[in-house]
């Protein structure tokens, strides 16, 4: 049984690898190397995977899972430039990918290990990514 919660932040990025020349970055990463950064209207979802508690009836208590994103997740990221205010992207390109992998890792450490945790990240309309733990 999967159970979801779905929340949303507002961010600002630029995607960037210094490692690379300028002429590489644009080619790479076009408009999300504008050096002035840019915004996204993040979705995120939050799944937690598991037995139902015979005693609860519930994989999860949904209300804990959104005070672990609110207080965890988006008191962190939301109205932040990630390159600049946040510590996890200072060395971390921050694409979905990385973004989604990062807030994988924090609340990981809070749930109970017996369950499975998916985050789902929309960047836009029509991009999103999905990361389970794995690679
Ligand atoms: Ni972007």
């Amino acid at each position: 049984m999967k159970v979801c919660r779905k929340e949303s932040f507002n961010a600002a990025h630029r995607l960037h690898n210094p490692n690379l020349s300028e002429k590489e970055n644009k080619q790479l990463f076009g408009v999300c190397n504008n050096p002035n950064y840019h915004g996204h209207n993040y979705t995120l979802i939050c799944c937690v995977e598991g037995e139902i508690n015979p005693i609860t009836g519930y994989v999860m208590d949904l209300k804990i899972l959104s005070e672990l994103i609110e207080n965890e997740v988006l008191n962190r990221f939301d109205h932040k430039n990630l390159n600049l205010d946040c510590a996890e992207f200072f060395n971390l390109n921050p694409t979905a990918e990385n973004i989604a992998k990062v807030i994988y890792s924090i609340l990981r450490k809070q749930i109970n290990t017996k369950l499975t945790l998916e985050i789902t990240l929309w960047e836009t309309d029509r991009n999103y990514v999905i990361y389970n733990g794995k690679y």
